[in-house]
Order: C-alpha cells, then sequence, then structure tokens
C-alpha cells in the first residue's frame, strides 16, 4: 500500500483575519507548520524516491511546500480553493456590511440550507469543486508512488469523501482542521486512515 498524505496549508494572513479565499502569504504559525511538515514528510518518505508534492496555484500552498525538500513539486490550479466570486477576500462581516442582501438570502439562508449546491455569485459551489477535481482524482489514482497534497479547506473535504467513500451530501461539512496531516492508505483490502496533528 502506499500513502496519501493530505493537508491544508499552514494557517494564512486570512485565516488569521477571517477572510474567506484571497491569496496572501501564511503567518508565523502557518511558516511553523510548514518546517513540521517538511521533517514529517522527509521522515516518512524517506525511502520513496518516486513520491511528489502537489499543491494548489496559491501562495499559501506553494509556501507551505517550500521546506520540503527532495521531491518533485507540480502546482494544479484544480486545487485551488473553492471559488468565492464576489465575496472573495472578504470576510463575513464585511459581506453583512456591504451586501447585506447577499448575506442574508444567499450567505445565511441558501448556502446554510444547501451547502453542497449553493454557488457563490461569480464563484464556485462544491459541487463545481467536485468536478473540477475529477482529473486530480484520476493522476492520484494512476500514481504508485505516494503523493502528498497540499490544498485548502473545501477542495480536500471533496478528496477526502472520495477516499473514505463519504456521502455527497456530508462534504461541505467534514471537519479538516490546520496543522493536521490525514494520511490515507490504499491497500488491497481497502482503505485505512491515520491522523498526524502537528500543531494546536
Ligand atoms: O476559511 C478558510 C477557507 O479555506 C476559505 O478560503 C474558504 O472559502 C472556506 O474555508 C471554505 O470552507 P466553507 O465552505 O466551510 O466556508
Amino acid at each position: 500500500p502506499r500513502p496519501i498524505l493530505l493537508t491544508r496549508h499552514g494557517e494564512s494572513q486570512d485565516n488569521v483575519r477571517g477572510r474567506i479565499g484571497g491569496d496572501t502569504a501564511i503567518s508565523e504559525a502557518g511558516e511553523l507548520y510548514a518546517k513540521k511538515l517538511a521533517k514529517f514528510v522527509g521522515k516518512r518518505l524517506k525511502s520513496e524516491r518516486a513520491a511528489s508534492i502537489w499543491t494548489s496555484t496559491l501562495q499559501r500552498t506553494i509556501l507551505t511546500a517550500s521546506p520540503i525538500v527532495g521531491f518533485p513539486k507540480i502546482q494544479w490550479r484544480a486545487l485551488d480553493e473553492i471559488n468565492a466570486g464576489v465575496c472573495d477576500g472578504m470576510t463575513y462581516q464585511e459581506i453583512k456590511k456591504n451586501m447585506p442582501e447577499e448575506y442574508e438570502y444567499v450567505i445565511d439562508l441558501s448556502r446554510k440550507k444547501d451547502k453542497l449546491r449553493y454557488r457563490y455569485p461569480r464563484g464556485e459551489s462544491y459541487l463545481d469543486v467536485i468536478q473540477r477535481l475529477e482529473p486530480v482524482i484520476i493522476e492520484l489514482e494512476r500514481q504508485r508512488a505516494p503523493v502528498v497534497v497540499i490544498s485548502h479547506q473545501a477542495v480536500l473535504r471533496a478528496l477526502y469523501a472520495y477516499f473514505a467513500d463519504r456521502p455527497l451530501n456530508e462534504i461541505p461539512h467534514i471537519e479538516v482542521p490546520l496543522h493536521t496531516i490525514i494520511e490515507i492508505q490504499m491497500g488491497v483490502t481497502g482503505v485505512q486512515e491515520k491522523r498526524y496533528k502537528l500543531m494546536d
């Protein structure tokens, strides 16, 4: 069996400020996680010469991968975070203030009611994300060597659900905490999972 390691990027400056989306750098805590992750990956995949590191095209995942050495790194646009459209880069408070209608009818009501299908204006829904992940999943299945996927909350919910065989409706609610590695082992007897929390 070969492992697939899934992790979110280290904490970003937007995470600290509560902004959704965006493309900011990582915080000090995020940098510490990047170092710990590199150490973990170095040990865990020591003899795995063909392993590779996949990130999104957003700074926070590329920066999180940067202390990892000795493995090729591949950037996938399909691993970018859910596109929040007109809400990108805003906090929920700002959305409420600047777009009260959007907040009330769209964010608060529709998104809560049907988070899977709710599409941000000029952005994406979880279903859109699931669809664009198809080529990534095909490539992950084809790989024989371990892969470390450094991506984002919504995207990792979808990837995790695919491997853990979780129902579609649960996807937007799966817990994928920061600074935690989810290791998935695909063996002949099925899928096994381990979680490593590297920081609080
Ligand atoms: O808050 C971090 C984040 O990755 C945002 O960029 C993104 O919009 C959000 O999580 C996705 O999670 P949810 O669908 O629960 O809002």
